[in-house]
């Protein structure tokens, strides 16, 4: 099984991929760490562990993280998709057990010397427990299996603004940290994720399925309203999260992702937080790129969100 510490600012799409790496027996989901992003720290601290209480993984140790960006400075929330309570306003129950008392970043660094070599990182907000667990321990890069993240765009359009994607965007000085340490990266950005869609027989599906699909099923109905409204002019929704989760378990049937040199805007000016990834190569079959160790998922077998769709629609509880 792959081990995993995920790292999200739970919403929505978060919430699917923390089912996902919760109940997949491939997948040891080793803890999960909290941050700033969709909604507030607390709030997504909450969420996540309410998730990991439905699908029966109380074992799960959850630390919160950082409630703002690296270097200080303003916090935007983004309640307009996933509801006020970060579960498309459906969500329920209070969770019937606390946080950790150490922090995300702590977290990261006592498991990942734990299992030395093994542990992917599956960051799916912005990146700032990231940056700090990497400032607090210079090493771990070599001590990871690596980190698979969902954030940026190589060449798809921008969600937040025209060229950034949201989890860059929010810490772009984080972002641009991690990708220029030095451990294997797997991006997966707007470039997949806004192609690998949950449709309204995905959401009936899982409304007719056990717990998990149920609540997923409920909760996703604000969201795919607003990217209908504001995205696709009719009801279907990116998965987006859950897709760094399958790159990282070796799940997804990858058709084009070359390892590529990346970069992101830190300017403050209209390009702030886009993801700069050098696909200079593609006219020659990208050739090798001197320090290049980023991973971009470019094109990906859809497939992937039937699997998902139904390993949470088919758990009948713990
Ligand atoms: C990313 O931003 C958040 O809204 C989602 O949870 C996802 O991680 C997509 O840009
Ligand atoms: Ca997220």
């Amino acid at each position: 099984a792959t081990k995993m510490i995920l790292d999200c600012d739970t919403g929505v799409d978060d919430t699917m991929a923390i089912m996902y790496a919760a109940i997949h027996p491939d997948i040891e989901l080793l803890a999960v760490g909290t941050v700033w992003g969709n909604v507030e720290v607390e709030l997504g601290t909450r969420n996540t562990l309410r998730v990991l209480d439905m699908v029966g993984r109380t074992d799960v140790p959850v630390a919160r993280g950082a409630a703002g960006p690296l270097l200080g400075g303003e916090t935007e929330f983004a309640y307009h998709v996933h509801g006020h309570d970060g579960q498309g306003n459906a969500g329920d129950n209070e969770p019937v057990r606390a946080a950790e008392s150490t922090t995300a970043a702590q977290q990261i660094i006592d498991i990942v010397r734990q299992h030395p070599g093994e542990v992917w990182l599956v960051p799916i907000g912005p990146l700032t427990n990231i940056a700090t667990a990497l400032a607090l321990d210079p090493e771990l890069p070599k001590l990871v299996a690596g980190v698979s993240l969902m954030g940026g765009s190589a060449a798809a359009p921008g969600n937040v603004s025209f060229v950034a994607e949201a989890n860059i965007w929010h810490d772009a000085e984080a972002a641009q940290a991690v990708f220029a340490a030095q451990w294997p990266i797997i991006m997966a950005g707007l470039d997949v994720t806004m192609k690998l869609l949950i449709t309204p027989q995905h959401r009936e599906q899982m409304l007719a399925g056990g717990p998990a699909g149920q609540y997923m099923g409920q909760i996703i109905d604000f969201y795919g309203e607003f990217y209908r409204d504001m995205v696709f002019g009719e009801w279907q929704c990116a998965t987006h999260d859950s897709i760094a989760v399958a790159a990282a378990a070796g799940h997804l049937d990858v058709r084009l992702a070359p390892v590529v040199n990346v970069e992101v805007d830190t300017t403050g000016g209209p390009g702030h937080g886009q993801t700069l990834v050098d696909l200079r190569g593609k006219y020659r079959g990208f050739p090798e790129q001197e320090g290049a160790h980023t991973t971009v998922l470019l094109d990906v077998a859809d497939g992937i969100v039937d699997d998902i769709v139904d390993l949470i629609t088919d758990f009948q509880g713990a």
